[in-house]
C-alpha cells in the first residue's frame, strides 16, 4: 500500500484529551496508508523511513486540516418541501397547531409516499452535494417520511444510493416511528405494531444501522418507544432518541435506560435525563437549525450538559419541517451564538463527539489507525470555522484517503 503525506499545514487532531486546545499540531504532516492514517505529528517529528517509503507529497500550502465534518442527524431524503407550511407560520400558526391539522410531518409522507426511489434521490442529491461541499464526509441519513414498509424501503434504499454515488460515508437510521401515517388515525399502537414488523423486514435488507423514534406528545409515548427500543436491542442495532425538543416526555432518560448513542433535541432536558444520560454515556445531539426556525425560546440546558459531562455534538437536521438547512458550518455558528457553546466545543460536535453520536470510534480525530477522512481549510485559526456566517473557506476534502 503506497503511503502518502500532507505537509505544510497546522492540524486540529481534535483529540479530546490533548495538552492544547483542538488538540492543534503548527507545522504538522499527516502520512496517510489507504484508507487510514498512518502517522501525524510535527512534521519535524516525522520518521525518516516514512518519508522515504512515501510514494506522493501532498503540499497543503498552509491550510488548516480537521477531521472530515460528520452530521449525525439528518433527515435528507424526502420529497416536496414545506415552504407552504412556512408562509402559515409567518402567518400565525404553531409547528404543533400544523402538526394537530394533519399538515406538518405528514404532509411530506403525503409526498415522499408519491415520488419514485429515481425522483426522491434527485431531489436529495443536492441537499447531500451542499454538505459535502462544506467538507461533510460522513453522514447519517433517517428513514421516517415514509411509514410504511414500502416507502420506508425506497428511502433506505436511497439513502444507501447516496453512499454509493458520493464521496461520503451514509450511516441509515430507521424512524419509523416519527409521526402517525393517516392510515392508522386514532391507532398508535397498533402502528407501533407495524414498525415492529418493519424493522426486521429492512434490517433483513441490510438498510438499517441504527434505530430512532419521536417521543413527544405529538408523536409516541415513552411506552411506545420502549417497545420499538426492545425490538432494536433484540436485533442488536443501536439505538437514539428524538426527546425533549417540545416538552419535557421523560424521553432522555428511558433511551439513557437503552443504552442509547444520543438523545436528540434536547430544549426541555431535566436533572433527571441529563444524569440518566451521563450514566448511560449517551451524547446529547443539539440542533440549532430547529431551535431558529421554529423560533424556540427554550435554550438546550448546555450548563446542565457541562455539568453531567454530557458530551455535546452540533447536527443540521436538514429536513423540511423544522430544519430546511444543508450547511453544518452555519450550525457551528448557530451552536456558539445561540447555544453558548465555545468554537471548540462547537467543532468537536461535529468531529470526534458526532463519531461518538453515530457509534463510529474510527473517525472524527486525526490520529494513526483512524480513517483517512479531513479537510484542508483556507482559514488561519479553527474558531474562523464557526465565526464566519455564510463563508466556505473548504480547499479540499481527502474521504478515505482519496482527494475528493
Ligand atoms: O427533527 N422532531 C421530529 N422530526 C423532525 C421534524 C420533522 C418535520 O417537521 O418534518 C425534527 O425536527
Ligand atoms: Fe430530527
Amino acid at each position: 500500500m503506497s503511503l502518502e503525506i500532507w505537509s505544510n499545514c497546522r492540524a486540529a487532531t481534535m483529540q479530546p484529551d490533548a495538552a492544547v486546545p483542538y488538540g492543534l499540531i503548527e507545522d504538522a504532516a499527516i502520512a496517510v496508508e489507504g484508507d487510514r492514517i498512518a502517522w501525524v505529528g510535527a512534521a519535524a517529528e516525522l520518521p525518516a523511513a516514512m518519508r522515504q517509503r512515501a510514494g506522493r507529497h501532498h503540499d497543503a500550502g498552509g491550510a488548516l486540516i480537521t477531521p472530515g465534518l460528520i452530521d449525525c442527524h439528518t433527515h435528507l431524503v424526502y420529497g416536496g418541501d414545506r415552504a407552504a407550511e412556512f408562509e402559515l407560520r409567518l402567518n400565525g400558526a404553531s409547528y404543533e397547531d400544523i402538526a394537530r391539522a394533519g399538515g406538518g410531518i405528514a404532509s411530506t409522507v403525503k409526498a415522499t409516499r408519491a415520488a419514485s426511489e429515481e425522483e426522491l434521490l434527485a431531489q436529495s442529491q443536492p441537499r447531500l452535494q451542499a454538505l459535502l461541499a462544506e467538507g461533510v464526509t460522513t453522514v447519517e441519513i433517517k428513514s421516517g417520511y415514509g411509514l410504511a414498509l414500502e416507502h420506508e424501503r425506497k428511502c433506505l434504499r436511497v439513502a444507501r444510493s447516496l453512499g454509493a454515488l458520493n464521496p461520503v460515508e451514509v450511516r441509515t437510521t430507521f424512524l419509523g416511528a416519527h409521526a402517525l401515517p393517516p392510515e392508522f388515525a386514532g391507532r398508535a399502537d397498533d402502528y407501533i405494531a407495524e414498525v415492529l414488523r418493519m424493522l426486521p423486514a429492512l434490517h433483513g435488507d441490510g438498510l438499517v444501522d441504527a434505530v430512532d423514534a419521536f417521543c413527544e406528545r405529538i408523536a409516541f409515548s415513552t411506552a411506545q418507544t420502549a417497545r420499538v427500543f426492545e425490538a432494536a436491542a433484540a436485533l442488536g442495532l443501536p439505538v437514539k432518541l428524538h426527546a425533549e425538543q417540545l416538552s419535557d416526555s421523560g424521553g432522555a432518560a428511558l433511551a439513557a435506560r437503552h443504552g442509547a448513542l444520543s438523545c436528540d433535541h434536547l430544549e426541555w432536558l431535566g436533572d433527571e435525563g441529563a444524569a440518566a444520560m451521563a450514566r448511560a454515556g449517551s451524547v446529547a445531539v443539539l440542533l440549532p437549525g430547529a431551535f431558529y426556525f421554529l423560533r424556540e425560546t427554550r435554550l438546550p440546558p448546555v450548563a446542565l450538559l457541562r455539568q453531567n459531562k454530557v458530551p455535546v455534538a452540533i447536527s443540521t437536521d436538514c429536513n423540511p419541517g423544522s430544519s430546511p438547512c444543508t450547511s453544518l458550518l452555519l450550525m457551528l455558528n448557530m451552536a456558539c451564538t445561540l447555544f453558548r457553546l465555545t468554537p471548540q466545543e462547537a467543532l468537536a460536535g461535529v468531529t470526534s463527539v458526532a463519531a461518538q453520536a453515530l457509534g463510529l470510534p474510527d473517525r472524527g480525530v486525526l490520529a494513526a489507525g483512524m480513517r483517512a477522512d479531513f479537510v484542508a481549510w483556507d482559514v488561519q485559526r479553527p474558531a474562523q470555522l464557526a465565526y464566519a456566517i455564510g463563508a466556505n473557506p473548504r480547499r479540499q476534502t481527502v474521504f478515505k484517503g482519496q482527494p475528493t
